[in-house]
């Protein structure tokens, strides 16, 4: 879709979600060719800038989803844990997420790999504390990180070539309709390289050596699966001709 939006260059590393299809666990590859988070303070900000943008694309688009998040208690998740703890800040989160010199006509863009997870709530709460906080690989009331092999934390701790952790920002948001017994996390990884969260997941569905699949995965499912790359300011502000 790319070409087709923009013509000119693409980004180096933009493509099509990759499926990953392991003996317990599918990570579907979904289309999409425009991603729009929208994220605010006030629900009714977001609201009125999705029906603004709806209203302006009406008659070109096929909306194919549409999901209304909203923060839960101290940033949690519909699971009960503390989502986003062990995320990077300022510069680190800048360096996570943002593409730099390797791509220097993209420079300041970001990758966007989005999950839509549906959770199995009722599984979930028929575990006991102590069972949930090992499969998250943190304590759910205190938040404190624990030494649990085989975690979800431990099966995302992901090493580069000089040993040090690979991070993504990433923004995990709660959704849901209880009374239609729904319950999810709308998953985004920034990243300033695909490959980064990919590596994350093929870990979380096809578990590689000594680690995962990962215990999460027991209780949730995904059912959307797309990579998007996010422009950088500058770059929507002077679009290449087409
Ligand atoms: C089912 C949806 C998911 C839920 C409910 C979830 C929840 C959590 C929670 C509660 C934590 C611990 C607190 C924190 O540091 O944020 C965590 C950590 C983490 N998650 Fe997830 N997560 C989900 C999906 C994913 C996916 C798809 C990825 C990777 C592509 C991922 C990557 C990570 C990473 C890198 C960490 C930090 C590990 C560390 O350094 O301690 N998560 N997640």
């Amino acid at each position: 879709a790319w070409s087709r939006l923009f013509g000119g260059p693409r980004p180096a590393e933009l493509h099509p979600f990759r499926e990953l299809a392991g003996p317990r666990h599918h990570a579907p590859a979904t289309p999409g060719d425009l991603f729009l988070h929208i994220k605010a303070a006030r629900t009714d900000l977001c609201f009125a800038l999705a029906a603004e943008l709806v209203r302006r694309l009406r008659g070109t688009i096929t909306v194919r989803d549409e999901t209304q998040a909203f923060s839960y208690f101290d940033s949690r998740n519909v699971l009960g844990f503390v989502d986003g703890t062990e995320n990077p800040v300022g510069q680190a989160a800048a360096d996570a997420a943002l593409v730099g010199d390797e791509d220097p006509g993209f420079r300041g863009g970001s990758y966007a790999l989005v999950q839509k997870y549906l959770h199995d709530v009722d599984a979930w709460e028929a575990l006991a504390v102590e069972a949930q906080e090992k499969v998250i690989g943190r304590t759910k009331l205190t938040n404190l990180e624990l030494d649990a092999p085989g975690s979800h934390k431990d099966v995302n701790t992901v090493l580069g070539p000089d040993g040090s952790e690979q991070k993504i920002l990433r923004s995990a948001m709660p959704f849901g309709r209880p009374g239609h017994g729904e319950f999810g996390t709308y998953f985004v990884a920034y990243a300033r390289t695909p490959e980064i969260p990919e590596t994350m997941l093929r870990k979380m569905f096809l578990g590689g050596p000594g680690s995962g699949p990962d215990p999460l995965l027991d209780y949730s499912r995904a059912v959307t699966g797309s990579v998007f790359f996010v422009p950088p300011a500058g770059f929507l502000e002077a679009l290449p001709e087409v």
